[in-house]
């Protein structure tokens, strides 16, 4: 096997944890009717079924945070994946709304657990020029999962117990993601942290060739080596040089959360039944999903040529416009003639999909990935993972309380999404910094 093929089917393999973040976070977009039909679901138990899986989520980062320096990153999803086949069983066989809720609780703490230590064991395993491009597989793969479920709950939506064969489906990458994680090598720099030289020299002399896998051996020993002469600890994180760091990992996933993006994918279908049909309405939500996994296959091609800063400049900007055109669509309902308010609310969200794909959908994990000294990376990216699921959370379950409010008539919402895109533009210019090109031991060395 060419260093290509095994390089691409690691990523192929670790991103179907990505597919299950995805999946499981998409699949309640779709499963919701059949939920609310066959459970009798209260509004408050509504949502606790939709938020269950990004609280469990939020807990997930705790247990890698501290597992994933000390087991390794390949243990801990192989024990991700195992979460994830239980979770999916008992999601799909829930004789009850309580065991469902304890099903998608496992099924968050899978997420949680992979979403934070994905990216980075793909960030340890690439060469430095292909990374942007390799940790966006990762995003690509969530997209993909998405879609996957929106696909799903179109094929199975008018079929008997609906959304037991919807949790059924996840069942299937989850077993994939445990076999396939059995048969990838571990990260070699975190095999260097541990010394076990010669089982990193191997892993690595099987992706580079044999000059480039000396190299990056001999820079991150040397580089382990200058850490152990000051001793690091988890603490690090909050001290004063890994500032930039840490406000990275928190403001980045502010950003992408409260740009609205799951308002639309979690809550897209029922945006639509205000303008289409039921089955109509659906297959608008699956054209969401194709365009957001198109879009991410676009952006991968420019993060390792642009540049992370141009990419998040440029969707920034995009994401602005699009969610002020759905919010003008919404304030002038009554005004606006009826074929322009469905142009501008359909086009403004295709379009707002577009402009996230290419940028803070994939950069929110990447820069996490990237950003932090190894010796601290599984913990430090696994807090910037939970940032993400706690902002996740409040968006979700904000949505449509705010709906229901005069804030979801007039398109408050979108424009309040606009404002938070719109200071994102401060963040990127004086927070983010450059790291397209850098070896992630030279992005390191600019704290040190
Ligand atoms: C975000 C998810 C979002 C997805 C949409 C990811 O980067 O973390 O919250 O649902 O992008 O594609």
């Amino acid at each position: 096997m060419s260093k290509n093929t095994i390089i691409y089917f690691i990523a192929a393999v670790a991103a179907t944890g990505g597919l299950l973040f995805g999946f499981d976070t998409g699949v309640i977009n779709v499963a919701l009717p059949s939920l609310r039909e066959q459970l009798q679901l209260t509004p408050s138990q509504e949502s606790m079924v939709v938020g269950a899986v990004l609280f469990g989520a939020m807990f997930g980062p705790f247990i890698s945070g501290f597992l994933t320096d000390k087991l390794g990153r390949k243990k801990i999803n192989i024990i991700a994946s195992l979460v994830f086949v239980v979770g999916s069983i008992l999601a799909a066989i829930a004789p009850d709304t309580n065991s469902l809720i304890a099903g998608r609780l496992l099924l968050g703490l899978a997420i949680g657990i992979v979403a934070a230590t994905v990216p980075l064991y793909l960030a340890e395993l690439s060469p430095k020029d292909k990374r942007g491009r390799m940790v966006t597989f990762f995003q690509l793969a969530i997209t993909l999962g998405i879609l996957l479920s929106y696909v799903v709950g179109y094929i199975f939506g008018d079929a008997e117990n609906a959304w037991r064969l919807m949790f059924w489906a996840g069942f299937v990458p989850a077993i994939i993601l445990f076999v396939g994680m059995l048969l990838v090598p571990e990260s070699p720099r975190w095999l260097l942290t541990k010394g076990r030289n010669e089982e990193a020299l191997k892993v690595l002399n099987q992706l580079r060739t044999p000059d480039e896998a000396v190299a990056e051996y001999n820079e991150t020993l040397k580089l382990l080596e200058e850490e152990k002469l000051n001793k690091s600890s988890w603490m690090e994180l909050f001290m004063p040089k890994l500032r930039i760091p840490l406000f990275i990992g928190i403001g980045i996933f502010a950003i992408q959360q409260f740009s609205g993006i799951n308002a639309i994918i979690y809550y897209s279908t029922d945006i639509f039944k205000s303008l289409f049909s039921d089955s109509q309405a659906t297959l608008a939500t699956v054209g969401v999903g194709i365009v957001n996994s198109l879009a991410t296959i676009l952006g991968m091609q420019f993060l390792d040529k642009w540049g992370r800063k141009p990419l998040l400049y440029t969707g920034l900007i995009g994401t602005a416009v699009c969610l002020g055109t759905v919010g003008l669509a919404f304030l002038f309902e009554s005004s606006l003639p009826a074929g322009l308010r469905q142009m501008m609310l359909v086009g403004g969200i295709y379009t707002y999909i577009i402009f996230f794909a290419i940028s803070l959908g994939p950069l929110g994990w990447l820069l996490i990935s990237e950003v932090y000294p190894l010796k601290i990376r599984g913990f430090a990216s696994s807090m910037g993972s939970f940032n993400h699921w706690f902002f996740d959370l409040m968006v979700a379950i904000s949505f449509p309380l705010m709906r229901a409010t005069s804030l979801g008539k007039n398109g408050g919402i979108f424009f309040i999404y606009m404002i938070v895109v719109l200071l994102g533009l401060f963040f990127a210019k004086f927070v983010v910094f450059e790291t397209k090109g850098l070896s992630l031991e030279d992005i390191e060395k600019k704290y040190n």
